[in-house]
């Protein structure tokens, strides 16, 4: 048996990817009658690899002092296999063996699929191996079937980022978008309910880009007139279908984008129960000068039509997003305008971080006068008042049933079960529940980012309303 160690960096969509490479790690082990599992402890792995991220810090000296540290296990270890993949190594390609010359697999977030042929590759050569292309789509082509472990599974739909925006490297380590095949996300999302997934997130940096062609045929479960002229789906259309798909409760999705947030996906979240109500629709600031020097390409007027139309379909709709403090040249009164926006919208979480120079990139350029202090300041501001949203919409669930869907122990209290609201709060109960039930709580106290809850028990309860307590969310987070 082989065993396999992943460090992984950054957000979601890097969890996701070093899952994959697990999975075809593992499928390569069996075609070779061998096993391979994961492992927390590097000194005890064949195989390590770090999965990196460079959309912040100095993401490239962190994955060289981490590599530092694993030089010594190759030493004691020469089969021991090191590679390095994600943004850092698609920014810096064959510049990382050539630092470290004990790192064995160089591979691109577009690449991974082919990791166990670059193994063999530094095996046969005895040479490095560098392949950071992006050649396009063949990935979801390559993947084994996703393994399912629990009720809630991500599923990847489209890949890279082609807006560009000031400051952000993605689209340079990425590549442009590319929307993964209709029939594709459907069949995985119905192979992962068939295993007993309940919700799944649809995974993308900018999901509702995703634009791929419909399968005309006889085939009367696909729909020819959900297309659009030229015979493509877009995101609505996707959601759509995926809702309908037996077994499947709740559908999210991550990240958004607001240029592109259509009156047909506004339109989805009043025809789609399943579509959960909770949304992370990143802003950035929450100044029209800031943005438009970020090339976001949306106004805060924008931004703050799309949540009071949604909010209108979907009544008690909770919002998340990301937020960048001190871009350069924000002024005392840019902040002030993103701290309105907060209170306006109500956000109940944020990734929020103080802004990075990322190389290459158009912002990186630019004057900078905000000391490092007052910008810390600012992002402390920032989540305080983000913290107190959540509290005051946690608050208000306080005293009425809600659906949580169960999706296993607790995370502090093994003793517990834990299961998740339709607006993204854990609720931590005592009782018996099932695993990818749907169950109703009653939702008994609150913390800022969890709930306490009880089973109904003996006593009748009241059928759990969706947005219980939070159907006038204008009142208790602020007016949109
Ligand atoms: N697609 C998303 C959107 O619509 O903005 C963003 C995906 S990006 C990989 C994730 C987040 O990282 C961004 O929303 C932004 O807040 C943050 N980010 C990206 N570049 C950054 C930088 N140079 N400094 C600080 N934060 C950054
Ligand atoms: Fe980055 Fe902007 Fe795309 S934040 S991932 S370039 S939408």
């Amino acid at each position: 048996m082989k065993k396999l160690y992943i460090k992984t960096f950054g957000c979601q969509m890097n969890e996701y990817d070093s899952d994959k490479m697990a999975d075809v790690l593992a499928q390569a082990s069996l075609d070779h009658g061998d096993t391979m599992v994961k492992t927390e402890r590097p000194e005890e792995a064949d195989v390590i690899l770090f999965n990196t991220c460079s959309v912040r810090e100095k993401a490239q000296e962190k994955v060289f002092s981490d590599l530092g540290r694993v030089k010594e296990l190759k030493r004691a270890n020469p089969s021991l296999v090191i590679g390095v993949g994600g943004c850092v190594a698609s920014q810096e390609g064959a510049a990382i063996t050539k630092r470290a010359p004990y790192v064995d697999v160089v591979f691109g977030p577009q690449t991974l699929h082919r990791l166990p042929a670059l193994i063999e590759a530094r095996r046969t050569t005895g040479r490095p191996q560098v392949d950071i292309s992006f050649p396009e789509i063949e990935k979801f082509d390559h993947l084994p079937p996703a393994t399912v472990d629990g009720a809630t599974a991500f599923v990847s739909i489209m890949e890279g980022c082609s807006k560009y925006c000031s400051f952000c490297v993605v689209p340079y380590t990425r590549g442009e978008e590319v929307s993964r095949g209709f029939e594709d996300v459907l069949t995985e999302v119905a192979g992962l309910a068939a295993q007993g997934v309940r919700e799944v997130t649809l995974l993308g940096q900018n999901v509702n880009a995703y634009a791929a062609p419909m399968p005309r045929s006889d085939d009367a479960t696909i729909d020819d007139d959900a297309a659009d002229d030229d015979g493509r789906a877009d995101f609505a259309t996707l959601l759509e279908y995926v809702c309908e798909i037996p077994g499947i409760e709740r559908v999210r999705y991550t990240t958004s984008h607001p240029k592109e947030f259509t009156p047909r996906l506004i339109d989805a979240y009043a025809r789609l129960p399943k579509l959960v109500s909770h949304l992370h629709l990143p802003v950035q600031s929450g100044s029209d000068r800031i943005l438009m020097a970020m090339k976001r390409g949306y106004t805060v007027l924008e931004y703050k039509s799309i949540v009071r139309r949604l909010r209108a379909v979907r009544p008690g709709l909770c919002l998340s997003t990301d937020l960048i403090v001190g871009f350069p040249g924000e002024t005392e009164a840019d902040f002030d305008a993103t701290m309105k926006l907060i209170d306006d919208v109500g956000f109940d979480a944020s990734y929020s971080f103080v802004y990075s120079p990322r190389p290459g990139t158009p912002a990186a350029s630019l004057p900078d006068a905000v000391d490092a202090a007052t910008k810390l300041a600012r992002l402390r501001r920032v989540q305080d008042a983000i913290d107190t949203n959540a509290k005051r919409i946690s608050d208000a669930m306080v005293g009425s049933p809600h659906r949580v869907l169960v999706e296993g122990a607790a995370r502090r209290n093994t003793g517990e079960r834990m299961g998740r609201t339709d607006n993204n709060r854990v609720v931590n109960f005592v009782g018996r529940a099932a695993v990818g039930s749907l169950i109703d709580i009653d939702v008994t106290g609150a913390n800022a980012h969890t709930l306490r809850g009880a089973l109904p028990a003996d006593r009748p309860s009241r059928p759990a309303a969706s947005h219980a307590g939070l159907e006038g969310i204008e009142a208790i987070v602020g007016p949109c």
